[in-house]
């Protein structure tokens, strides 16, 4: 008996059937519609939890009217804000980092920079965003590089498909962005899609990052953060969106 190789491209065939369980990022992109309708009903049950967490302690007097607030959310180590901070004397910036190493890192730079218009915190972003920070009293917040999620098992927990998703934008001000960065590109096209057809925003860019008036790269051509570093240092691309409340 001769043995013929079997086509690749052939998912009628029982040996690669497996393959075609496995979504194209095409299929993973249009999926996005099912689980919206998913995440909206789990919204009840989604803040419920968490709002039996407390959240880290943000005072409240930071949150004056009239003053510029930007949030860093996942912040590392925190040179990009410090930095920031150094450049913007006017604008109030508060970093949120969870992991213990890093924040410590973080806090410790920005008590010794001695700056008054920075503030940094140890602790999970999440209650913090739904219970401690005012509805329409941030202009901008950043997501660097967060965790990607990549199985479709996980995706609940990327930030726009999370319970969180609707409190960022009830606390940005009417006009406020928020500000992604990612080296997953299919990261970047679901939070448009999301944030375009979920959300009341609108999208300013988004695509392959390049310096622009809101992401202010020129100025740091080496990468803002360290895990941007780390990608620019390798000439891996990088993918941004950018969007605006309406
Ligand atoms: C991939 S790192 C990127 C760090 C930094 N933004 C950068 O670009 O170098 C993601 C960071 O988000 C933090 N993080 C993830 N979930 C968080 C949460 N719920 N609250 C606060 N920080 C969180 C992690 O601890 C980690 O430091």
């Amino acid at each position: 008996m001769s043995f013929m190789k079997p086509d690749a491209e052939d998912v009628t065939n029982p040996r690669f059937r497996p393959w075609a369980k496995i979504a194209s990022p095409a299929a993973n992109y249009s999926q996005t519609h099912w689980d919206l309708k998913k995440r909206e009903l789990a919204q009840p049950l989604g803040e419920k939890y968490w709002l039996d967490k407390g959240h880290t302690p943000i005072p409240s007097e930071t949150f004056k009217p009239n003053t510029k607030i930007w949030l860093e959310i996942g912040a590392g180590t925190g040179g990009f804000f410090l930095e920031l901070a150094k450049n913007h004397p006017d604008t109030q910036l508060i970093a949120i980092e969870r992991c213990k190493i890093r924040s410590g890192r973080m806090i410790q730079k920005f008590v010794k920079s001695q700056l008054p218009n920075i503030q940094g915190f140890r602790g999970n972003a999440i209650p913090a965003l739904i219970t401690g920070i005012p509805s329409e009293s941030l202009e901008r917040i950043y997501i660097l590089y967060p965790c990607p999620w990549p199985k479709n098992a996980h995706r609940k927990n990327r930030w726009y498909l999370h319970t969180v998703m609707p409190h960022m934008i009830r606390i940005l001000k009417p006009g406020g962005l928020i500000i992604w960065a990612s080296d997953q590109e299919f990261y970047i096209r679901e939070a448009t899609f999301v944030s375009e057809s979920k959300y009341p925003l609108k999208t300013l860019y988004s695509g392959v990052i390049s310096p622009n008036s809101w992401n202010a790269l020129e100025s740091f051509p080496q990468g803002r953060s360290s895990f941007e570093s780390k990608f620019f240092s390798r000439q891996q691309p990088c993918y941004e969106l950018i969007s605006q409340k309406i």
